[in-house]
């Protein structure tokens, strides 16, 4: 089974299962994992499915497009490597990424 791994800012650790097709929003929501709302329904319009892509997974998932850009920069916890988890769509080749949840979300 595919994995993804989401990772609280306290280093609590969610392994849920990848199901090509969906988006990490849609997955983390699934499966309850804390501190991922996706209150707009994946529209990059809410912000509040921020997360930090590990380093060594960025170059996978691709880079956010200018419209995810300038919703993720809206967060004080924004980083190079942050992403809006509605805007990353699951595939084999993301099995097993390590995702990172900032402290807050907007
Ligand atoms: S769910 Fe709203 S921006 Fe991702």
């Amino acid at each position: 089974m595919s994995t993804v791994t989401f990772v609280e800012h306290d280093g609590t650790v969610h392994d849920v299962d990848l199901v090509e097709g969906e988006s990490l929003m849609e997955i983390a929501t699934s499966n309850g994992v804390p501190g991922i709302d996706g209150d707009c329904g994946g529209e990059s319009a809410c912000g509040t499915c921020h997360v930090i892509v590990d380093a060594d997974w960025i170059g996978v998932t691709g880079t956010r497009s200018d419209e995810e850009s300038q919703m993720v920069e809206m967060s004080p916890e924004c980083v190079p490597n942050s992403r809006l988890a509605c805007q990353v769509r699951a595939q084999a080749k993301l099995d097993g990424i390590l995702v990172h949840l900032p402290e807050y979300q907007m």
